[in-house]
């Protein structure tokens, strides 16, 4: 018989699925078509096998990303789920980011990657696309590009990796990668240890073992509805994962049905519950970035959960789950005692049950058809998912803060972090570094430089615009002469970011960030008085209002326009980031991207 599809006078509907969407390449629909189909033939595809809904399939391995080591065997899986349910599976490359191999910061490719994604989702003709990736950047910048382009996603992630051990103590990426290295700069472990961990702190591939950013964002994927409810935590190299795999095929290939798109599927409630799972988990302070910016990808959402939401939900929610840096465990160990699925049965009453899923139900539907039952929780036994009635931490573990004058556009804190928990509510001198360079050079090195355990040690100019991918330099050293006497904790301030597997009281994401000449941030002095307030939500400098509007004015003089006047002079990619990154509190998104779009004027 002859193909229908090559019969000149049956216009090709524009708008259809599977190889015939968007025939546009060369005007002529009809040859647009042909040559599709005679250019995928190369690989050997037969006509029957292109008439499937077609599920692209979103491979960022990359030799240099240990944390999606397993995607090549996952993408066997995820192929076979899809072809066992009636789709045909094919895969394309995106552009793949490690947090140690991504120079300045994998955040300043965050971006990059999001229209990667969004772009090459656009333009390749997939019903439903599965977006498989792990490492902290990669899940939020999959997300915003998935949503922006608006087909039917559903994510894969590539799981933890295991623990690994030194002299009998359970080690994992990365929490135990700083506590160590502290150790080691302190004095208390010496360069024999420091390089017997280095061989044991990941000692699997896969995403940090710890709540660091990549747990956490698994995690909210779950919550939102983007991925099934038990995919969060099985461990990279486990079999659960390879069946996870399989399954989000099968998955996929309904939603290339149902065409049930991120930008339906997600609604207000979704990211409320999101917000929950962030608080009871104690998860990431990068992931607050991650979900404004994913927040404002949306249509109709964007502008309309700001960043005192996180506060408004921490109030009621507490942190039960512990794992590292807020608790002691291992995602392994979230893993074995039931994971998300445990979590969201125990937190049902503060979850909004009617959002949806990629299942096509509510949330609250998916619940009720997992045959979970909880563990038996033996009081000897301290449980790694906690109940209500014994949480790991009250309330609020990740706090905004919304007042005062040195953060009018937010900061953040991970309280339930903190190590020297008086620091919580603390008012100090301030000790302030202008960049890393400068922070490098004196902290240990000045011998005249006034600090005690009171100072307020602050970091200036890690911020988007300032050092553009605003680092996870905000974890700054506690200096070793004062390491040395014991001390563990300060109360440290910068407009950058940390890990997500780091602890300690320190505030981040301060907003104006210090290269905006209208900031605080930028004319703090050494000496100043800081005060914090994480349960009043205040973050303030005790410098009048004249002495700072003086302050401004002189650095003007001094500084001219400074690094925020020069950007509009720098090429390439980074010039496109510095002109157009906006603050962390808006998701250090390009504005261009948000569904605002470009700013006017
Ligand atoms: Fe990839 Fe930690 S470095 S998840
Ligand atoms: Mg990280």
């Amino acid at each position: 018989p002859i193909n229908p599809d090559y019969d000149l006078a049956t216009p090709i509907d524009l708008n259809s699925t599977g190889l015939k969407q968007n025939l546009t390449s060369y005007g002529d629909a009809h040859f647009s078509l042909f040559m599709r189909k005679l250019f995928i033939k190369a690989l050997g595809y037969s006509e029957d096998a292109l008439s499937r809904p077609i599920i692209g399939i979103v491979n960022t391995y990359s030799a240099f990303n240990p944390c999606h080591a397993n995607i090549p065997q996952m993408m066997d899986a995820v192929k076979r789920g899809v072809q066992l349910s009636g789709g045909l599976a094919i895969d394309f490359p995106t552009i793949s980011l490690h947090e140690s191999f991504a120079s300045p910061t994998s955040m300043y490719l965050r971006n990059l990657m999001s229209m990667d994604t969004e772009e090459m989702i656009q333009a390749q003709p997939v019903d439903a696309v599965i977006l498989i990736g792990g490492c902290d950047k990669t899940t939020p910048a999959q997300l915003m590009g998935g949503i922006s382009a608006n087909k039917p996603i559903i994510h894969l992630v590539t799981g933890p990796m295991m623990p690994g051990s030194y002299q009998g103590v359970r080690i994992g990426a990365c929490t135990d990668c700083r506590n160590n290295w502290a150790k080691f700069r302190a004095g208390t472990i010496d360069i024999e240890d420091i390089a017997a961990l280095n061989e044991e702190l990941a000692p699997t591939g896969g995403t940090c073992g710890v709540m660091g950013t990549a747990s956490t964002m698994a995690c909210l994927l779950v919550a939102l509805g983007l991925m099934p409810l038990d995919s969060a935590t099985a461990p990279a190299v486990s079999s659960a994962r390879l069946r996870i795999a399989e399954r989000t095929g099968t998955h996929a290939v309904a939603l290339a049905k149902s065409q049930l798109t991120p930008q339906t599927l997600l609604t207000r409630e979704s990211f409320l519950n999101a917000i929950t799972v962030l608080q009871a988990i104690g998860g990431s302070t990068n992931a607050i970035v991650h979900l404004m910016a994913i927040i404002n990808r949306h249509p109709t959402l964007a502008g309309t959960i700001p960043l005192s939401t996180i506060n408004a939900i921490g109030a009621t929610t507490p942190l039960l789950v512990d794992l590292k840096p807020s608790g002691d465990n291992y995602m392994t160990d979230f893993h074995a005692a039931g994971g998300m699925l445990a979590l969201l049965h125990e937190l049902r009453p503060l979850l909004h049950l009617s959002a949806r899923t990629i299942t096509g139900r509510t949330l609250g539907e998916d619940l009720s058809q997992t045959a979970f039952r909880p563990l038996p929780q033996t009081t000897n036994v301290n449980p790694i998912i906690r109940p209500f009635t014994s949480p790991l931490y009250p309330n609020s573990s990740l706090v905004v803060f919304t007042h005062g004058n040195l953060a009018p556009g937010g900061a953040v804190i991970k309280a339930s972090a903190s190590k020297s928990r008086h620091l919580l509510q603390h008012r100090g001198p301030a000790v302030v570094f202008s960049s890393p360079a400068d922070m490098a050079l004196r902290l240990d090195g000045d011998p005249s430089l006034r600090i005690d355990a009171n100072s307020v040690l602050i970091l200036q100019h890690i911020g988007p615009v300032g050092n553009p991918g605003m680092p996870e330099a905000g974890l700054i050293p506690i200096p070793r002469r004062l390491a040395a006497e014991g001390v563990v904790d300060m109360l440290r301030i910068s407009d950058g970011r940390m890990s997500g597997t780091a602890g300690g009281t320190i505030v981040l994401h301060v907003s104006p960030e210090a290269a905006d000449p209208e900031s605080v941030l930028g004319i703090v002095r050494d000496g100043d008085v800081v005060v914090c307030d994480v349960k009043a939500g205040v973050l303030a400098v005790e410098v009048g209002e004249e002495e700072i509007k003086r302050r401004k004015g002189e650095r003007r003089r001094r500084e001219g326009g400074g690094v925020w006047e020069a950007r509009r002079g720098v090429r390439g990619y980074r010039g496109l980031y510095m002109r157009e990154v906006n603050q962390a509190e808006e998701g250090a998104d390009f504005g261009f991207l948000t569904a605002a779009g470009p700013a006017g004027g």
